[in-house]
């Protein structure tokens, strides 16, 4: 049997280089998108770049879009591809706009003319809920983007519902809310937190100064959200699930963990900084994940506190070894 051939765009991001591993861990043939106008670090996806192919282009280029769907035709796309920080999309809402929301119908139109069999994976956002009217959110909660990241995904989102409907083509989203690990940025406050904390450790820093400790999100682990994007593509008919644990965490509870894994007090070092914190939100984020758990049989294998004390001991591992 001939392996099925899947496009992962973004697959040098954190969710892009899971579910790479997922995908060439069964038998996939894996094509790589990276972008061509910056350099991009390849280190989350060291370990498996000999079983890719890598391509390079811009979602903001029809016609790189095409050369691609064209030389690969794959049978599945995952669009994993877009700036990721809500609060920097501030800094270039237009930029933001094209990549994160026109991108994706420049995709979608590719697929349409190209190969308007294969199935499509569209990475939304809890973002979309943005100042939710209702708390925990389903896939029937009204959307409230309030940054430009959030009303760019929002664009996508619908032109990849639109698309299902006006052209029958299989377009999937996942509302996905926030997943980390220890490929995550340092911008996000998972990794800022872990990583600062295994410096603290080892006497590299002496301080974290964070935002709104008493913020709260639905945390998991983005290893098991990328089995969710791949579910989404095996079933018999497309649609939108949110994808979320459930369950919220501060970011004090965070510290608490983090600092307590390594035999410390998160107090003796956190302290608040003005030019972090966010206006605070009045309703929660937190899915309400029961369409996915029960369509496609999803659900979360970490627990919030596995999921830390990983990112802990994987910065602490590494940070290690670059002082050896
Ligand atoms: N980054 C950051 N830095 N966040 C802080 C800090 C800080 O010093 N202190 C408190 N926070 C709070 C934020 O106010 C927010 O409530 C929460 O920590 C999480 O912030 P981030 O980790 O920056 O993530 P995000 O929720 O803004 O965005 C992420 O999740 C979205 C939903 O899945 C990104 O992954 C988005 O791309 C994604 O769409």
């Amino acid at each position: 049997m001939v392996a099925a051939r899947a496009l992962i765009l973004g697959v040098d991001g954190q969710d892009g280089s899971y579910l790479a591993e997922l995908l060439v861990h069964q038998g996939y043939q894996v094509i790589g998108w990276i972008p061509k106008s910056i350099d991009t670090s390849l280190e989350n996806i060291r370990h498996v770049l000999e079983r890719i192919t890598l391509v390079k282009g811009e979602l903001g280029d029809q016609q790189d879009l095409i050369d691609c769907l064209e030389e690969h035709r794959p049978d599945e796309i995952y669009n994993l591809a877009a700036p990721s920080s809500p609060v920097a999309s501030w800094n270039d809402a237009v930029m933001v706009g094209d990549v994160a929301g026109l991108g994706v119908a420049r995709l979608l139109e590719g697929m349409r003319l190209v190969c308007p069999n294969s199935r499509f994976y569209q990475a939304s956002s809890s973002e979309l809920f943005g100042e939710p009217v209702e708390a925990p959110q389903s896939e029937t909660t009204p959307f409230h983007p309030r940054n430009p990241y959030g009303i760019a995904k929002l664009y996508a989102h619908w032109t990849t519902m639109r698309y299902r409907q006006h052209y029958g083509l299989f377009t999937a989203a996942g509302i996905l809310f926030n997943h980390e690990s220890p490929r995550r940025d340092l911008r996000f406050v998972t990794r800022k937190i872990t990583r600062r904390a295994a410096q603290i450790k080892l006497g590299l820093e002496h301080e974290l100064r964070l935002g709104n400790l008493d913020a709260r999100r639905d945390w998991g682990f983005a290893g098991d959200y990328v089995r969710a994007m791949w579910l989404m593509l095996q079933q018999k008919s497309p649609g939108d699930y949110v994808v979320g644990t459930g369950e919220t965490h501060s970011v004090r509870e965070l510290c608490e963990l983090a600092f307590a894994f390594l035999g410390m007090d998160y107090r003796d070092y956190v302290m608040v900084d003005e030019s972090y914190v966010r206006p605070s939100e009045t309703v929660q984020l937190v899915a309400d994940s029961t369409k996915a758990r029960r369509e496609l049989g999803w659900k979360p294998d970490l627990t919030f506190e596995q999921l830390i004390n990983l990112m802990v001991e994987a910065d602490l591992r590494g940070l290690s070894a670059e002082q050896r």
